[in-house]
């Protein structure tokens, strides 16, 4: 190494310090910088950045503490494709994930990454899954040669000498996770803005419980702490150790005498679960509040009475801004309105962000997110957004004005129900609720949305997306569902669960449901069944509500528009059970059998 590493260690773990000069010899940065988390190393990296050219500082006025940077036009996105759950057998990775013999992947991943930091800072970013000392909480440890995966990495975790001394504490297990942007620097070469790689690699070694990322600096790629290690390598841990590692948001409902529900849901992404995550009531429903616990992954493990409790391992959001404004989700804009950092999005000369859907009209001229000059003619004329879509903002979670006060709680909170959903035009009711566990099971094993022209494929198939993990599940899906059904053993009582859908359409394909803050009409019925005090009404799917259980105040909903809305179409259905036996073909040597008597009680009933 040129220089000597500029931080001591603040370590006593020998393991640790071993394993970062192991990685240091075989990347060999310049420096090693070991994060302490404080705000003014933050502020510091930030400075670097905008010398660097990646941040942009916005105007202080109006964005405080917020950055702006554009990412390569290459490295906009998580890399499904680029994907691998390396795990010793072929088998454990399952159909859905891709699999490649971990001793031929460590022979490649040694070759890539020999070298891939010189000229850079390698830092060493201790972090914790969930509140610090949380016995929910995981440790792992970021070694990234990425500034930008820092600063980030301090919002969306909790990081630095905390972390540092709950590892020297008792010598805990820390998942080693190693990520380079694969751009090393000759001497005195000019580096670029956003350094990556064209070759991607985002591996998972399940058994060691390892994460190695090459060639991307964005979002999910970068952030190891998200969805590599806080469900991927998690659900692994969770699976061997009886918990779960879910792909949900949580949210606490409190109604007007103060009683509290915890609920966490499970949607694919882009179906709006941050807006679910904070949504607000609407009218008629004075005196009741949704508090926001996570927006993202929950981890939920049974406590000692068999009750199951959940926390949010991130401490930030990172969301897809477009779409996002104070008529959509209040809450997010006033979440990110300082101290955030901006991707993606569109730059405004006056130091400000846009994106598409923020404000009805757009800025009469701005920056977009590849730095060329965009108007609205401009945006007309070539097609081309002001914001990428997959723009994002990185905010922390504690601004969100209805963050949970028992959001950090170490013991997580208490969880009586789930939801699963997806985006659906036709066949899905607005909501529905399982028989009981198995029957609930089915229903996330199965839930999926329709895919529209933009995704590629024939329009009106359906993606299934097992309870919105299909990308997430670091081990084969067939055991992920038989580890679900088991779960129940541990616990006193179970959750209810229930299936959504927000996106019924009629024949002309208008949108049968308002949505958004109206969602809050469903989601009390929810609680009330929950609570045992709503009526249900059987059909051959699930329970369902009948009008007058729903709390219509506020809302000219007729009867017969409900009707519509709840209709469990036998025809439609049927072909539904029919599409089901794709995932359940593809899964069938680790498929639970309780998958295939469920299968047969719905077509029983239909
Ligand atoms: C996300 C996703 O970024 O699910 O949260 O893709
Ligand atoms: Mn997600």
């Amino acid at each position: 190494m040129k220089n000597s590493p500029t931080t001591v260690p603040p370590t006593s773990n020998k393991h640790l310090i071993r394993w970062v000069e192991k990685m240091a010899d075989l990347c060999q940065p310049d420096k090693i910088h070991w994060i302490d988390g404080s705000q003014a190393e933050y502020e510091r990296l930030c400075d670097q950045l905008v010398e660097a050219g990646t941040f942009f500082p916005l105007n202080e006025k109006l964005w405080p503490g917020c950055f702006y940077a554009r990412s390569s036009p290459n490295d906009v996105a998580r890399v499904e494709d680029r994907t691998f759950i390396c795990s010793l057998s072929k088998d454990n990775a399952g159909p859905t994930n891709n699999w490649e013999d971990p001793f031929i992947m460590r022979r490649k991943l040694k070759q890539i990454f020999r070298g891939s930091m010189r000229g850079r800072t390698m830092y060493v970013l201790p972090y914790s899954m969930g509140p610090i000392g949380s016995p929910m909480s995981q440790i792992g440890v970021q070694l990234t040669d990425s500034a930008y995966a820092v600063v980030n990495m301090r919002i969306m975790a909790r990081i630095g000498l905390p972390v540092f001394a709950e590892i020297d504490k008792d010598e805990k297990r820390v998942v080693p996770c190693l990520h380079s942007v694969g751009a090393p620097l000759a001497p005195g070469e000019q580096d670029v803005p956003w350094p990556c790689n064209d070759e991607k690699y985002i591996v998972h070694f399940p058994e060691t419980r390892e994460i190695w990322s090459y060639g991307s600096g964005y979002g999910g790629n970068a952030l190891l702490g998200k969805k590599c290690f806080a469900l991927r390598i998690a659900s692994n841990i969770a699976r061997d150790e009886g918990w779960m590692a879910e792909h949900m948001l949580i949210v606490g409902v409190e109604s007007p005498t103060g009683e509290k529900t915890y609920v966490a849901a499970a949607f694919p992404s882009a179906c709006g679960k941050t807006n679910f995550a904070m949504l607000i009531p609407p009218k008629g429903f004075d005196g009741w509040k949704v508090w926001t616990v996570g927006d993202d992954i929950a981890w939920i493990k049974p406590d000692a009475n068999g009750q199951l409790r959940a926390i949010n391992p991130e401490a930030g959001f990172f969301g897809v801004a477009p779409g996002t404004s104070a008529k959509t989700n209040p809450n997010a804009m006033a979440t990110l309105a300082r101290n955030t950092i901006f991707t993606n999005v569109a730059l405004t000369p006056d130091g400000g962000v846009w994106w598409e859907g923020m404000t009805d009209t757009p800025p009469a001229e701005c920056t977009d997110w590849r730095g060329q000059r965009w108007t609205p003619q401009i945006g007309q004329e070539s097609g081309r957004p002001a914001a990428h879509p997959n723009g994002r903002f990185t905010a922390p979670a504690s601004q969100c004005p209805t963050i949970d006060p028992a959001w950090e709680d170490p013991n997580g909170v208490p969880i009586s129900a789930f939801i699963f959903g997806g985006r659906r035009p036709t066949t899905m009711p607005l909501v529905y609720q399982s028989f009981n566990w198995s029957a609930g099971v089915y229903i996330g094993a199965t839930m999926g949305s329709e895919t529209t022209a933009a995704a590629g494929a024939p329009v009106g198939t359906v993606r299934r997306d097992p309870m919105a993990m299909l990308p997430f599940c670091g081990y084969h899906m067939g055991d992920y569902f038989r580890h679900w059904l088991k779960m129940q053993r541990n616990l006193s009582s179970t959750p209810r669960v229930f299936h959504v859908n927000w996106f019924r359409k009629d024949d002309q394909g208008r949108f049968l449901w308002p949505g958004y803050s109206d969602n809050m009409r469903v989601l009390k019925w929810i609680v009330d069944r929950v609570r045992g005090r709503a009526q249900g009404k059987e059909t051959p799917i699930g329970w369902t509500p009948h009008y007058e259980d729903i709390q219509w105040q506020g809302l000219d909903f007729p009867e017969e528009a409900f009707n519509t809305l709840q209709a469990v179409d036998r025809v439609q259905w049927k072909k539904e059970v029919m599409g089901h036996e794709e995932l359940f073909l593809a899964l069938h040597d680790h498929l639970p059998p309780e998958m295939i008597y469920e299968r047969e009680l719905l077509i029983c009933r239909l």
